[in-house]
C-alpha cells in the first residue's frame, strides 16, 4: 500500500470511528456539583434510536450536544425531556423501582 493510500485509509477509519462513538455512545450526563448522592444519569442513545426517529427528539426536546441543557427531575416529572416518554404510557415510568435504570453513571 502506497503511504498516500494509507493515510487517506488511517483519515477515513479515525472519521467513521468519530461518528460511531459521537452518535452510538451512551450520553452520561455529568452534573456539576455534588447534590446529593444519586449518580448522573447515562442516556442510551442506540435503544432510543432503534426505535425513534432522530426527529422525534432533535431538536424538540434535546440538542445534539451531550450537556447543552440542564435538565432536573422536577422537569422530567412536569412531562419534559425524559418525561415526555417516561411516563408511565410510552415508556415505563419515573418511579423509586426505576431511578438506578437512568442513574448509573459514575
Ligand atoms: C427516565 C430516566 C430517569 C429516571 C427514571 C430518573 N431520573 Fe433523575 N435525572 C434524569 C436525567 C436525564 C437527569 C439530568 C442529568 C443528571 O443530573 O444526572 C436527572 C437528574 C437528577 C438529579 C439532579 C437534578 C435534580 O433534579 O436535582 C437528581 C438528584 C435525580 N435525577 C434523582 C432521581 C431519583 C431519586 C430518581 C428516582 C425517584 C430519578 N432521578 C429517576 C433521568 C432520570
Ligand atoms: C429518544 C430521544 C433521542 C433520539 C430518538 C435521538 N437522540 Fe440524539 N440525543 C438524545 C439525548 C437525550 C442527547 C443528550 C442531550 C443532552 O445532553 O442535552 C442526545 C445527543 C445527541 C448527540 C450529541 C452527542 C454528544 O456526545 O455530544 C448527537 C450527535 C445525537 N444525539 C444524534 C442523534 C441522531 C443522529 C439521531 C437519529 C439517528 C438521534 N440522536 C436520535 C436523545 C435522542
Ligand atoms: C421519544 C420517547 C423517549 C424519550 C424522550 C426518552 N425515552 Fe428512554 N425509552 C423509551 C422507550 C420506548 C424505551 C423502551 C421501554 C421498554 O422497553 O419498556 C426506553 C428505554 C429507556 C431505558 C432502558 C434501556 C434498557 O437498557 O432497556 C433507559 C435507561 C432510558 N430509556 C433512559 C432515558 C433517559 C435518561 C431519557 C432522557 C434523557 C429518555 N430515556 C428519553 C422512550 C423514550
Amino acid at each position: 500500500m502506497s503511504l498516500k493510500r494509507f493515510v487517506l485509509t488511517l483519515l477515513l477509519a479515525s472519521l467513521w470511528a468519530g461518528c460511531v462513538v459521537a452518535a452510538d455512545g451512551d450520553v452520561v450526563f455529568k452534573r456539576e456539583g455534588q447534590e446529593g448522592t444519586t449518580p448522573p444519569a447515562v442516556f442510551p442513545h442506540w435503544i432510543h434510536r432503534i426505535r425513534y426517529r432522530c426527529y422525534a427528539c432533535h431538536a424538540s426536546l434535546f440538542e445534539m450536544k451531550a450537556g447543552a441543557v440542564r435538565i432536573t427531575m422536577d422537569d422530567i416529572m412536569a412531562g419534559k425531556f425524559c418525561g415526555v416518554c417516561h411516563n408511565g404510557k410510552t415508556a415505563w415510568a419515573v418511579t423509586f423501582e426505576t431511578c438506578a435504570r437512568c442513574h448509573k453513571g459514575q
